[in-house]
């Protein structure tokens, strides 16, 4: 294989180790199992539903006596959903581990995310082609989807692939929708008796799949550091040019930890935290009054500019929303097959014509662009909020809203403003030195569940803000993690995202600090990520989990 131009960093890069935990890199790990995990809800429904998976113990990996060895494995391998910096990294100590164990060991790659595994599409990973790939960002060594592998179809092709590799183990890379489907197949594999594991690794950038077992999905921590930079560079250039402020929305589908990190991190003038506006039940009316507040007051200290942090979800946390949200699922999934024979510009009719009462309202004074991104649905019925432009929205908004404050003779700045959105800038970003450690023992712990003989399980990490070697890796039954929730108008089980809870240190530390970020230039310069260097630069966790560790959140 030809191998592609590298800068000097990326050369560089491509030698560092990741670290493992202590117990991983012995040679001698082996599985312990401990305490039986049940679902905090729905415990009932979900033992029915999975009657072979549930029920399980925790287990962790711990140092044994014996070195880890075994009969070759054939194990594949798929990436779901979003990227997330790391991915890489976790096929490579997936593949490491296996090979450490019996070099005649095989790992395949699914292209293109689980349709290539349904559909049988996939490339033997030899070391030639995970070299190429070691500490880089992106998910392009094998590509990703969202197609989720639900239905008996999906799950027969499944089991046609895997059979036909000789695979023992699946492991499925994703967030909370892609590890429900690893649940699904696990489940379904072993009430049939069917000899194949399957595996589920915490990822996506959200930082929405966590819990007492799982302190941090990855690509997190790349994510929300490359994001600060972008941030806090914006905040320098208002602070100089004195002319702009800045409506920046930042990705997390519905989860505010991005938008919250970064708020701890670079210090912006106003961060507004989705959560924090459901608990106090602040309408959009309130938010935009209180960024008003924070112009004025501003403008009277002869500052017209500043930042103004945006989480992408927001729409769905404001109450005024939220029955139009129902409202406008339900429609679209009882009149879909009228909705699907119209051309685009008549769908936009039909739904400002049928939604009841306030919904119809509500959907009749949005800009059309929203209107237009409100009626697309990923394959897990989530709403597509990236292309959602509620930073611009806001900006009308609170324009709006200035000019009758001026009117009324209670502002009298200037006020323009600039939309931004910091998504996809992060996703690929090459992994920190904590992703790219965290997902390369991910992905070794993966292969330590397979040959320990397990199915049904996430990988779990503990103990994160320690060193590395201090990690504590293991497996949670994924089906403990599952709870029964209303998706396209059905009651599935899934796992629940982990939103911000107010109640938690992170949110405490930023709500204590932000009135004076309001009136203050506060801005703090992380700077952009750094590979080499002190150790208090280049390893540092997020602010999220410094401050949840002080406080032990995770006990
Ligand atoms: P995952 O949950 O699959 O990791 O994806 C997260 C995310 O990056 C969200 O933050 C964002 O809303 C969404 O993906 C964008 O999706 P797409 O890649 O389909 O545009």
């Amino acid at each position: 294989m030809m191998s592609k131009p590298k800068s000097a960093l990326q050369q560089a890069r491509a030698a560092y180790q990741p670290k493992l935990p202590k117990a991983l890199k012995s040679g001698r790990a082996t599985l312990q199992a401990g305490e039986v995990v049940k679902p905090a809800a729905h415990a009932e429904t979900i033992a029915q539903l999975f009657p072979n998976s549930s029920n399980m113990p925790l287990m962790t990996i711990v140092e044994g006596d014996k070195p880890v060895g075994g009969a070759p494995l054939t194990v594949g391998v798929v990436l779901s959903g979003g990227p997330a910096p790391g991915g890489h990294n976790a096929i490579a100590g997936l593949f490491d581990a296996l090979k450490a164990a019996n070099p005649a060991s095989r790992l395949f790659g699914f292209l293109g995310g689980p349709k290539g595994v349904f559909t049988g599409k996939y490339k033997e990973l030899t070391a030639e082609v995970i070299d190429e790939y070691r500490n880089t960002g992106g998910f392009d060594m094998i590509g990703s989807g969202r197609d989720k592998i639900e239905t008996a179809e999906q799950i027969a092709g499944c089991e046609k692939t895997l059979t036909e590799l000789g695979a023992q183990a699946l492991v499925v890379v994703g967030g909370d929708d892609s590890n429900t489907n690893a649940a699904i197949l696990a489940e379904n594999f072993m009430a049939r008796k069917v000899p194949i594991q399957v595996i589920g690794l915490p990822k996506t950038i959200d930082g929405d799949m966590r819990n007492q077992f799982i302190e941090a999905s990855f690509g997190f921590d790349t994510a929300a550091k490359t994001y600060s930079n972008l941030v806090a560079n914006v905040c320098r250039d208002a602070a100089s040019a004195r002319k702009y402020y800045h409506f920046i929305k930042l990705m997390g589908r519905s989860a505010s930890h991005v938008a919250l990190e970064v708020a701890l991190q670079a210090q912006p003038n106003y961060t507004i935290i989705s959560e924090e506006v459901e608990r106090r039940n602040l309408s959009l009316g309130q938010i935009v009054d209180d960024i008003c507040d924070m112009i004025c007051r501003r403008a009277e200290n002869g500052r017209n500019y500043g930042v103004v942090v945006v989480p992408e979800g927001l729409l769905q946390f404001v109450p005024e929303f939220k029955p139009f949200f129902v409202d406008l699922n339900k429609l679209v999934h009882e009149r879909k097959a009228e909705l699907d024979a119209l051309p685009d510009k008549a769908k936009h009719k039909f739904v400002a014509e049928h939604l009841p009462g306030h919904s119809g309202e509500l959907y009749r004074s949005l800009p059309e662009t929203l209107q237009e991104v409100l009626l697309i649905t990923d394959s897990h019925g989530n709403l597509t909020v990236s292309q959602l432009e509620t930073e611009k929205f806001l900006i009308l908004t609170v324009s709006a809203r200035l000019e009758e404050l001026a009117a009324a003779g209670k502002y009298k700045g200037k006020f323009s403003a600039l939309p931004h959105f910091f998504g996809y800038e992060g996703r690929c970003a090459m992994p920190t030195n904590f992703d790219a450690d965290y997902c390369y023992t991910l992905g070794y712990a993966a292969a330590l569940l397979i040959a320990g003989g397990v199915s049904g399980y996430t990988v779990s990490a503990r103990n994160l803000a320690a060193p590395v070697e201090d990690w504590i890796l293991g497996g949670v039954p994924v089906a403990s993690m599952l709870t029964i929730e209303t998706r396209k108008g059905k009651e599935v089980p899934v796992i629940e995202k982990a939103l911000v809870d107010p109640d938690d240190a992170p949110f405490q530390a930023f709500a204590a600090a932000r009135e004076s970020w309001k009136v203050e230039d506060a801005y703090v310069f992380a700077g952009p990520v750094q590979y080499f260097g002190p150790s208090e630069i280049c390893d540092a966790p997020t602010k999220t989990l410094e401050l949840e560790s002080k406080a032990k959140r995770f006990g």
